[in-house]
């Protein structure tokens, strides 16, 4: 069951002396194809999901922010003009979002708010992007701030980067900002181009498989991982001052300074240089509607992410190794990584012979249980009532 609009008004209403604000909503999102490019100035492929984050905000005439988080069952209240902000992460976000559009000169005032969500926590479907987005977009809406959504969505990026601490690329909260009901989207990362791309294969569906590893990018190696690009970047500039990120860099241009790199670089620059291209193979894939293409393409990008990229775990390979015994079209890792769930594209015959021998494979090997969810590519950030 999807969240409605009803259970965060309700608390709202409980929590806020009777009142009613106005209420948004942001998604979550999928990735098809291109992980780990989107800070290499490559190319992705994500979709909004239908669940999401949905919040009630009222202006409340202070120069404070009062939040409940009605999934923690948390409240707090702190200052716009307070240059630290909370400590914890779920306001924090709200706070950061705030801080970044006033930096962006839109006059954020103080304001009650109540927020829920139902993308999975630690599933690598962007929960933080939802959240992220959702306060953009509103905030941006409410106090008359005129930031297109590409603005909007890297409010939420610099959040991450800000407050957080994660140095993520732009590719959650531009799916979360973006999304179109039915349609998944490829952006340039280097231009800001993109395009929408109609997702209705016909006779696969996609399914997620939830490790239940919590996929947690604060702390983690994610932000080593992105390190590791720009030292290979920084070697190959030596030569070709132009050069900016790894999307500039030819496969010569790898070659050129392996010498020059340490052996882990060398190797995670060699994933993003083939991930960039699987990306632009899939897009030809899925105009041809070559859906077995797509399915190779996903197994090498779980190959690459898990063997030269290292943010695989025992739990998602696992999964990875069944689908393809199975006969699963295509499988792989899904988000940053560390965690969380892999992508299945799967043909309808073999779904429910899939999904029953993850539930019940998983759990004699790992002693717990995995989470299916299917995907329903849903609409980015809007204003609900
Ligand atoms: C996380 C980050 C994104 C992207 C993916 C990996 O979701 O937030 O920017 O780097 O990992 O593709």
């Amino acid at each position: 069951m999807r969240l409605t609009i009803d259970d965060v008004r309700s608390r709202f209403i409980k929590h806020f002396d009777g009142t009613t604000g106005t209420i948004y909503a942001a998604p979550g999102r999928i990735n098809l194809i291109g992980e780990h490019t989107d800070y290499n100035g490559g190319f992705v492929f994500p979709g909004a999901v239908e669940q999401g984050m949905i919040a009630e905000i009222k202006p409340n005439g202070t120069r404070n922010i009062r939040a409940y988080s009605i999934d923690l069952k948390d409240y707090y209240e702190f200052s716009l003009d307070d240059e630290k902000g909370p400590r914890s992460t779920h306001f924090r976000y709200i706070f950061g979002v705030a801080r970044e559009m006033m930096k962006r000169g839109v006059k954020v005032e103080g304001f009650d708010t109540a927020f829920a969500g139902d993308v999975p926590l630690g599933s690598g479907m962007s929960s933080s992007a939802a959240l992220e987005s959702t306060y953009a977009f509103a905030l941006n809406d409410m106090f008359g701030g005129n930031l297109d959504k590409m603005e909007l969505a890297k409010v939420g990026q610099a959040t991450e980067h800000n407050y957080i601490g994660v140095n993520c690329g732009i590719m959650d909260q531009f799916a979360s900002m973006f999304g179109q009901k039915g349609s998944l989207m490829r952006l340039d990362c280097r231009s800001g181009e993109y395009e929408y791309f109609p997702w209705n294969p016909k006779g696969y569906k996609l399914v997620l498989i939830n490790s239940c590893v919590k996929h947690e990018l604060v702390g983690s190696p994610y932000n080593d991982r992105r390190q590791s690009c720009e030292n290979v970047v920084n070697a190959v500039k030596a030569n070709k001052p132009n050069v900016e990120t790894l999307r500039d860099c030819t496969w010569d241009d790898l070659e050129s300074v392996k010498d020059k790199v340490s052996e882990v670089d060398y190797r995670r620059a060699k994933y993003v240089l083939g991930e960039v291209d699987r990306v632009l193979a899939v897009c030809d894939a899925l105009k041809a509607g070559d859906y077995e293409t797509v399915g190779e393409k996903m197994y090498e990008t779980h190959e690459g992410l898990s063997k030269d990229y290292e943010v695989s775990c025992e739990e998602l390979d696992f999964l990875v190794e069944l689908a393809r015994d199975c006969g699963v079209t295509g499988s792989r890792i899904m988000g940053g990584g560390f965690g969380g769930c892999t992508i299945n594209l799967v043909s309808n015959e073999l779904y429910a012979t899939f999904v029953q021998e993850c539930k019940v494979q998983y759990k004699k090997k790992f002693g717990k249980a995995c989470k299916i969810i299917d995907v329903f590519i849903g609409d980015g950030a809007r204003k609900l009532s």
